[in-house]
This record gives structure tokens, sequence and C-alpha cells, in this order.
């Protein structure tokens, strides 16, 4: 990769013995735990879940830039998610990196349940809709934070889980200004709704899952 800035630089990142990024208030924000389940059969299969990864970091940026274009009104969310848009691309960027180094050829993955799971509760009209998408981004965000942590933790690869680690700092400001964002557009507390999506982002992560991806549920196929 070129013209990054240098703390951006895989090989600084590696080099790093770099501390972990508080994220206890994401803890608190979201209604179930990762399962050993889950950590364990991601462990097993890092290929996979780094393609995955890759796509969901692409997803972010492109999911950011629609929302760029679609409330072109709210300036607070131009400058915040075109931040947002540069550092979910540089991400891609970097894992396609560490997937290279790794040997691991670009698959085709599809998606799995969980942001069709979300979004399928994201109601039809404004401003409720854009609440919603914002509070749905915001839990999207806090849980690739919270697996991102406990992956760090588990894995073999020192390399990658330093990476993981260097994520939290982005990923967990992101979900911050997603939350932070929704608010700013209600005239109401969004405590509620904010109440009803933790309830169905749990039991996705919760409940059996016949697929692994990087947001799924309880593997059950193993
Ligand atoms: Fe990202
Ligand atoms: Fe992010």
């Amino acid at each position: 990769m070129t013209d990054i800035l240098p703390e951006d630089d895989l090989h600084v990142i590696a080099s790093r013995a770099k501390a972990k990024t508080d994220i206890s208030h994401i803890h608190a924000f979201l209604g179930a735990k990762t399962s050993d389940k889950w950590l364990a059969v991601a462990k097993d299969n890092l290929p996979l879940l780094m393609q995955d990864h890759a796509n969901c970091e692409k997803k972010a940026a492109g999911t950011a830039m629609n929302l760029i274009f679609r409330y072109e009104f709210h300036r607070d969310l131009q400058e915040k998610l075109a931040q947002l848009v540069r550092e979910e691309m540089l991400h891609y960027e970097q894992v396609l990196e560490l997937m290279k180094e790794r040997g691991i050829a670009w698959s085709h993955l599809p998606a799995g349940r969980y942001a069709k799971g979300l979004l399928k509760h994201k109601r039809t009209w404004e401003p409720a809709g854009m609440i919603d998408v914002l509070i749905i981004g915001a839990f999207i965000e806090a849980r690739s934070c919270e697996r991102f942590s406990a992956l760090a933790d588990v894995i073999d690869d020192e390399k990658l889980s330093k990476y993981y680690k260097y994520l939290l700092k982005s990923e967990s400001r992101h979900y911050e200004d997603y939350l932070a964002l929704a608010q700013s557009v209600s005239d109401e507390p969004i405590d509620e709704r904010v109440a009803f999506f933790r309830a169905v982002e749990a039991e996705l992560i919760d409940s059996p899952d016949g697929e692994l991806r990087f947001h799924s549920g309880v593997p059950d196929f193993v």
C-alpha cells in the first residue's frame, strides 16, 4: 500500500505493542456477548472470516456513501460519514493485503443473515427510517468491535491479532458517531428504538446459525 499515514501502515501496526482500547461501553451497549462456540469456529476458519471481513468493510463504506447522498441536508452526517467511508476503505485495503500475505485467494462469499435481519425492521417513513438505519449502523459497528476484541485474544496469528486491536479505536468511534447521529435527527429520546434493535441484534447473535460469517450467530453445523 502507498500514501498512507505511518500509523496505518501494517508493518508499523505489527511492530507495536499496542494497548487495547477500552471498549467496556460497547459491551454495556450490546445485548449479548459472542459465544465461545462462535469464537472457536471462527478461530479455525480464519480464511473465510477474513474474506467476510473484507466484504463487511466494503459494505460499510458503501452503505455510508449511500447515506451521504440520501441525507444531504445533514451537515454533521456529511462530515462524520465522509471520514467513516475513508477509514472503511483503508480497512478494506488492509484486509486485502493481510489476505494476500497469508496466501488467501479472493473468493465470492454471499452475505449472511445479520444485516438483513436488522434492516427488515427499518421503518419506511422519514425521519423514522433515517433514525433506524443510523441505530442499525451503531449496532453493526459495536458488534464488529466486540468481535475484533474477542478474536484478538484467541487467534494464534500475532499480526492479525494486533491488526484487530488497531481496529478497535476507529470502529468504536464509528459506533458512537452513528448513535449520536441517530439521536440528532430525532426530537424525542431514541432509547426505546435502541432497546428494540438491541433485542433483535442479540437474537441474531445468540441463536443457531447454519453459516459462519463475521456477524453470524452460534454455529450449529459442527
Ligand atoms: Fe472498518
Ligand atoms: Fe466501522
